[in-house]
């Protein structure tokens, strides 16, 4: 594989930092020419020391001023279109590791400049669905350029090598289940915020952990699987496993179920995505299989957890139903966050603003004006939701 150059979105996020240690345990395989961050100057400008790197993007601009104070040689690109401006410029690979629907304007503009995209955004892809894929599709294929950081579609995209797309049955995901599993909705009905970022297998951004509590992260990696291999919604399954080991499987129509297991640890997808379709001979973790363990499945309780059916739903409703599904969530998850609604409350907004979204009869978005516009209704129907929902 001829060396790789990187852009790294969401720098000093979770998958950010993690991506730039992949990459500097590569040299021969990975350069990191530009980083992007929110606001987080002080670990950037630590980065951009230790890379070497010369561009930089930075979205809230009195913090970017505070970086060009610190370092006057570096190119600083500021303002909301800064992530996307950095994605366009010359790279052989970009990772977008950006949390939320903000991830959707670098990814279309990677795409556009043709350079493929390691993605970790799994809700640009959602949000901007068809658009993402025919940008992808133009830029030379979904397969090879949309390239999924999410341990669950790099396992399914690993399972795939096993048959042909006609010998494919389903696709099942495994979900750990959060830290919320086994309980009733009735024990969820106090637990805070705190109690829904320990997670019990993986350690992530705060966003993703209060997904993953309320199991919409596992509704919006249905629809990305989706998107991403082209798979029907009725073909695609969720399994509770709590070790987080195996991280999805494929079923063939013969019978016979693939799966792919590795330690909970993101640097393998990345590092996957990064050198896709190589493999780079060198584990950060292994499983060990000389000491004993048990891998357990059981059913998810759909009930307890609507999150999953109502992605579902959004799904087949179709058009931007996924991006207000989103958008709805990630209001409500920063209100969950500034403790001013309950955590059972998320999923009542999310499906209030699904259901006030379809009352206006909406039709498929072809231009990204169109995805925007859906997005900024959920997000006004979800705030004046939350208004109603917090407490006095
Ligand atoms: N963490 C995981 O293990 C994991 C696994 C699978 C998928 N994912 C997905 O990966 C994405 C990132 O998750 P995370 O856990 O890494 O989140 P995180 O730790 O919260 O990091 C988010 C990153 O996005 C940056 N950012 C926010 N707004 C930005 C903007 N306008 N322009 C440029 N950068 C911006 C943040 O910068 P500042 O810090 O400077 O604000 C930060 O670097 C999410 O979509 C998540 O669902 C994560």
């Amino acid at each position: 594989m001829s060396r790789r150059r990187v852009v790294v979105l969401g720098a000093t996020g979770s998958i950010g930092t993690q991506a730039i240690e992949v990459a500097t345990a590569h040299p021969e395989a990975f350069e990191v020419v530009g980083l992007a961050a929110g606001r987080n100057v002080d670990t950037l400008a630590e980065q951009v020391e230790a890379l070497g790197v010369r561009r930089v993007a930075v979205g809230d601009r009195d913090a970017a001023a505070r970086l060009r104070a610190h370092a006057p040689h570096l190119e600083v690109i500021d303002g909301p279109e800064a992530a996307a401006t950095l994605a366009a410029s010359d790279a052989d690979i970009v990772l977008n590791g950006i949390t939320g629907a903000v991830g959707l304007a670098p990814t279309l503009a990677a795409l556009e400049a043709g350079t493929p995209v390691a993605l970790a955004n799994k809700e640009s892809l959602i949000v901007g669905g068809d658009l993402v894929v025919a940008a992808a599709e133009r830029a030379g294929g979904r397969a090879s350029h949309l390239l999924p950081v999410d341990s669950e579609h790099s396992a399914l995209a690993q399972c795939l090598r096993s048959g042909r797309d006609s010998e494919v049955l389903r696709l099942v995901l495994t979900a750990s289940g959060g830290p919320f599993r086994g309980r009733s909705r009735q024990q969820l009905s106090d637990v805070t915020a705190a109690d829904a970022l320990e997670h019990p297998t993986w350690s992530m951004g705060p966003v993703i952990t209060v997904n993953s509590a309320t199991l919409v992260n596992k509704g919006l990696e249905l629809l990305e699987a989706h998107l991403l291999f082209d798979i029907d919604l009725d073909r695609l399954d969720v399994v509770v496993h709590p070790q987080s080991v195996v991280h999805s499987m494929v079923e063939f129509v013969d019978g016979s179920t693939i799966a792919q297991l590795s330690p909970p640890d993101m640097r393998l997808p990345i590092q996957l995505a990064l050198a896709w379709p190589e493999r780079l001979g060198h584990a950060f973790v292994r499983c060990d299989w000389t000491t004993a363990s048990t891998l357990s499945f059981e059913p998810l309780d759909r009930a307890t957890f609507p999150a999953v059916d109502l992605a579902l739903e959004a799904g087949r409703r179709g058009g931007a139903h996924p991006a207000v599904y989103n958008a709805a969530n990630e209001e409500a998850v920063s209100a969950f966050l500034a403790g001013r609604i309950a955590f059972l409350d998320i999923t009542h907004v999310v499906a209030g603003t699904l259901e006030a979204f379809t009352a206006t009869g909406p039709s498929a978005p072809r231009e990204l004006d169109e995805v925007l516009a859906a997005d900024r209704f959920a997000r006004e129907h979800a705030d004046a939701l939350l208004h109603r929902s917090a407490a006095p």
